[in-house]
């Protein structure tokens, strides 16, 4: 997180003496990234956190290459998924790339482990269900549309308040962090007033209740496509108190403020969050184009080095015709793709759109999983003929 935050409790300076109540010391631990080079926070465990009663691998997760998917626009839908599992087995690959995967979820089911995931930092869009998230840094809730970035390393779980609602969930594994845009930031790293958000838009975690636990506590580390099932003798969030600038937070799609212009404006305008290999956009209902010949639908488009994902959260959507809520379109890196006959002429004139999607646009390919098959469209290439 790009912001300084605390919480609980934690000793005058670092790196000096803070004890219990029963005189022994809270155990001090640094989580750093890149090295010693980027953000961290101190957080003051009841127990060492390297303590581990047992080690082993779970089977590695399925190979869900689609080997010879055609390189094509794709759309396929993802709202009737079938509902099994949690916030973290609920997750059906859909997309990957080295830097990058995306899952979609649909959890009916609350964790009785723990979980973390050391090779990729987590972008989980709530797109239904309310609950919270906890962690070694507190309780953050979390409601409809809210955008929770975890960072790599963080053991977590997401508790859904009903497990017998239509949750539904989102996940981009990144290896790189999200991020806010730097343009968006003054020298000081305080948000520029032309931000699409604000500090006062994010969420944090508002709550600690460090767990002074012994017991046998199941820890599930996925490292890439491999999974490994820890035992720890104590609770994983027994952590009295932390600071730092590195910690889960959420900001609501609703909360970002879109931009528009005299003439279209380019995807890059609603940018949210960015990593070394997406950006990733949020596309609020706002104002169309004010010039009085302005064509508000986007032009045909050739991203030549880039895949861009589009997921329909809820609207009507101007450009597209055919999609659904929880509708996925993916134009693929040299493929062009633009609206479908008749929506360039239908948007003249419009004055304003409801449409909500998140867009992640890849650096280079993304290619769809054998996932895909299941719930695609498979005539969508073919919709620009009608
Ligand atoms: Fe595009």
């Amino acid at each position: 997180m790009p912001f300084y935050h605390k919480l609980g409790d934690m000793p005058r300076k670092k790196h000096t003496t803070f004890y219990k109540p029963d005189g022994t010391l809270f155990r001090e631990e640094l989580v750093s990234t890149q090295g010693f080079s980027s953000i961290y926070s101190n957080k003051y465990h009841f127990w060492e956190p390297t303590k581990t009663l047992s080690i082993k691998e779970l089977s590695s997760q399925e190979n869900v290459n689609w080997a010879d998917c055609p390189i094509e626009n794709i759309h396929f839908y993802t709202d009737k998924i079938e509902r099994n599992g949690d916030f973290y087995s609920s997750r059906i690959e859909y997309m990957q790339n080295p830097n990058t995967k995306i899952y979609y979820g649909r959890p009916n089911k609350n964790p009785d482990y723990f979980y973390q995931n050391i090779y990729a930092h987590e972008y989980i869009f709530v797109h239904r269900g309310s609950g919270v998230l906890k962690s070694e840094y507190g309780n953050l809730k979390f409601q409809p549309w809210d955008q929770i970035i975890v960072p790599m390393g963080t053991i977590f779980q997401m508790f859904f308040d009903d497990v017998n609602a239509d949750n539904k969930i989102m996940v981009v594994e990144s290896d790189s962090p999200f991020t806010i845009p730097r343009h968006y930031r003054n020298e000081y790293g305080q948000l520029e007033e032309h931000a699409p958000y604000e500090e006062r838009d994010f969420n944090f975690p508002d709550e600690i209740d460090a767990k002074d636990e012994k017991g046998e506590f199941r820890l599930i580390k996925k490292a890439g496509t491999r999974v490994f099932e820890y035992v720890m003798p104590h609770h994983p969030f027994d952590v009295v108190g932390w600071d730092g600038y590195l910690f889960p937070f959420s900001l609501n799609m609703k909360d970002y403020n879109p931009k528009t212009g005299r003439i279209h404006l380019p995807p890059p305008i609603h940018l949210a969050f960015i990593t070394k290999g997406l950006v990733l956009c949020n596309f609020n209902p706002r104002y169309f184009d004010w010039h009085e010949e302005a064509i508000p639908a986007p032009y045909f488009h050739s991203n030549v080095e880039s895949t861009e994902i589009l997921y329909y959260v809820e609207g009507d959507f101007m450009s597209r015709s055919g999609v659904d809520i929880g509708s996925v379109t993916m134009h693929p890196m040299g493929v062009p793709h633009g609206p479908q006959p008749g929506k360039t002429e239908g948007s003249v004139g419009k004055k304003w759109t409801d449409e909500y999607a998140v867009m992640v646009d890849t650096f280079g390919p993304l290619f769809p999983t054998k996932h895909v098959q299941n719930c695609q469209d498979k005539d969508y290439w073919k919709s620009w003929l009608k």
